[in-house]
């Protein structure tokens, strides 16, 4: 028997790291999942490879910062699941700047992928998951909780994704169960496309081991599996809490 028998699962992000390693492992204990991401060739390629494993996963594009695409996904998860148990917000974008060096589209732009879209789908899916006992796992960051040095807009939008979903567990109580997870530093395609152009790449992976009290980055499948056990109904005493996966970072 698999945690998440019978359970049917959106995860947005999904072509991306965590979310490639989320897809599998939800279904690999069960779940039907509907992964979703701007990214249609990598969607398409996990289809095809998790298809071929047997799962039972499907892949939709969607650009989350845009309420008609959002819409369109819960149609087709409309179509596809009847009804919808488990909304895994996990897409996102980094971007590192000064404060008095980012544009307001800048802003603008790491808000609506990283806040606003937990808003849209929110609005989208709730309806879907009327009397099914749900879970919302909202992706936030330590990055939300530490002040780190350039991710003023990065920061503000996580700390605003965690916050969102205190309210959202109040307001869908007993229903649906909403809380957030944020994680440390994590090794997916994230912090190696951040670093790519930066000279002294190597030295800031380094120093990013040793301030994780584990001594080492995150890996994706640890991340998940918090994720997952959120999404399971052994999580069922689980609302409205904000939860630090990253490896004792913001302890330190
Ligand atoms: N990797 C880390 O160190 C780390 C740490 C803390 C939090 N996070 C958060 O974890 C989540 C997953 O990160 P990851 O490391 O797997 O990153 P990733 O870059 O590998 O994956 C992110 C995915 O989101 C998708 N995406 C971006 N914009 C989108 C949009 N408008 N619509 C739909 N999909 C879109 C991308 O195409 C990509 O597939 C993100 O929310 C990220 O902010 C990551």
């Amino acid at each position: 028997m698999g945690k998440l028998d019978g359970k049917n699962v959106v995860i947005t992000g999904a072509a991306g790291g965590m979310g490639q390693t989320a897809s599998r492992m939800f279904c690999a204990e069960g779940a039907s999942v509907l992964g979703a991401d701007l990214d249609n060739a990598a969607g398409t390629s996990l289809e095809v490879a998790l298809k071929g494993e047997g799962l039972d996963f499907r892949f939709a594009e969607v650009d989350v910062t845009s309420a008609a695409s959002v819409h369109e996904l819960a149609e087709t998860a409309k179509a596809h699941f009847g009804a919808v148990d488990v909304l895994y917000n996990n897409a996102g974008i980094i971007m590192g700047k000064p404060i008095l060096d980012t544009t307001e589209e800048e802003w603008a732009f790491v808000e609506r992928i990283n806040s606003k879209s937990i808003f849209l789908t929110t609005k989208a899916f709730v309806p879907l998951m009327a009397g099914r006992k749900g879970s919302i796992i909202n992706v936030s960051s330590i990055g939300g909780i530490v002040a780190f040095e350039n991710m003023g807009a990065y920061g503000a939008a996580k700390a605003a994704a965690a916050h969102f979903s205190r309210v959202a567990a109040v307001e869908f109580a007993p229903d649906i169960r909403v809380n957030a997870i944020c994680p440390g530093v994590v090794d997916t395609p994230m912090p190696r496309n951040f670093t790519k152009e930066m000279a002294n790449r190597d030295e800031i992976f380094e120093a990013w081991n040793h301030e994780h009290l584990t001594g080492r980055l995150g890996r994706p499948e640890e991340v998940v599996s918090l994720a997952l056990w959120l999404a399971s109904d052994d999580a069922g005493f689980m609302t409205g809490a904000v939860i630090n996966i990253d490896g004792g970072y913001s302890t330190r």
